[in-house]
């Protein structure tokens, strides 16, 4: 393969959310807030800072509020200017840098993950390109897993998936690689399967929502079908893929938390609220006084 840089990210967000309603019955999960920052924007920045500047969003009919969030908002910016309220007027218009392009693909029904990155065929094309599922949200400290990725693809040229240990009762939630150990945090994957039952299961390691792919990818999702759940499953394109081209496992180095699940969600936005500048101290003193109160 000639090109090794990654310039594309599809942000797949067209499924139903159903763990999470009646939230999501009018308001896509992706705009879920974590403190005060819906999980769309994590998973945007995460992209924008590995290099990546062509965004693809993978939408349907209820997620409108999507593309409203990534366009500019006058009405907005012209009160808080008229306010002199500085700083959020920064904080608005710094949700759509320049130099980014926002690109918006119809996925006209929920057939899964699989056909949702297929339905981004047209506008990726013949390019190795990003996948982030904005649900699995990873807190990376400095080096954001998407960059740790996408710099490793530019060394080994190969399709990437982001890994982690799960709970081996949990396998069942997820795709699980069967895997060779090669250096330091790499593994070389033997092969994957779609939600596997404990028993069944050839590891406990789990493809969480990063994946780097060549556009090969594509030609296998025209072609499998349906799957577990009876969607079109990524996990299925990625075995058929793993027949041709090597793929490998990484097990990036930060903390995921499932926010497409209410208890990961919650997790997420208690420890994102330690950690927010303004809200880290009140929100400790509130939590250790209620901790105290419930014992
Ligand atoms: P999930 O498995 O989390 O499904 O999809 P979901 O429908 O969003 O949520 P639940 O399980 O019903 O609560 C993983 C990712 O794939 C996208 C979702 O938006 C999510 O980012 N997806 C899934 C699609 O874009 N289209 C689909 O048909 C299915």
């Amino acid at each position: 393969m000639s090109e090794k840089k990654i310039k594309k990210a599809v942000f797949p967000v067209a499924g139903m959310g159903t763990r999470f309603l009646p939230a999501t019955k009018a308001t896509p999960k992706e705009m879920l807030p974590i403190v005060d920052k819906p999980l769309i924007q994590y998973a945007v920045e995460e992209a924008m800072a590995a290099g990546i500047t062509e965004l693809v969003f993978v939408t349907s009919g209820s997620k409108r509020a999507i593309e409203n969030h990534f366009d500019r908002n006058y009405e907005l910016e012209n009160q808080l200017r008229k306010q002199e309220k500085h700083e959020l007027l920064e904080i608005v218009r710094a949700v759509v840098p320049k130099g980014i392009s926002y690109i918006y693909v119809r996925q006209p029904q929920a057939l899964g993950l699989g056909h949702a990155v297929l339905c981004a065929r047209p506008v990726v094309g013949e390019e190795p390109f990003a996948v982030i599922l904005a649900d699995d949200l990873i807190d990376d400290g400095s080096d954001g897993c998407l960059n740790q990725m996408v710099r490793l693809f530019e060394a080994e040229g190969c399709s990437l998936l982001g890994v982690e240990e799960v709970d081996p009762a949990e396998t069942r939630n997820y795709g699980i690689v069967s895997h060779e150990p090669l250096e330091g945090r790499l593994c070389r994957v033997r092969d994957i399967v779609e939600k596997p039952e404990p028993a069944q299961a050839p590891s406990n390691l789990a493809v969480v929502g990063r994946y780097i792919l060549t556009p090969r990818i594509f030609d296998f999702l025209e072609k499998v079908g349906t799957g577990a759940g009876g969607e079109i499953q990524l996990t299925d394109a990625i075995a058929g893929l793993l027949q041709e081209e090597q793929i490998l496992a990484y097990r990036f180095d930060g903390l995921r938390y499932d926010c497409g699940s209410k208890l990961g969600y919650l997790k997420a936005t208690v420890e994102f609220a330690l950690k927010h500048p303004k809200l880290q101290q009140p929100f400790r003193d509130y939590l250790q006084r209620f901790c105290v109160v419930k014992e």
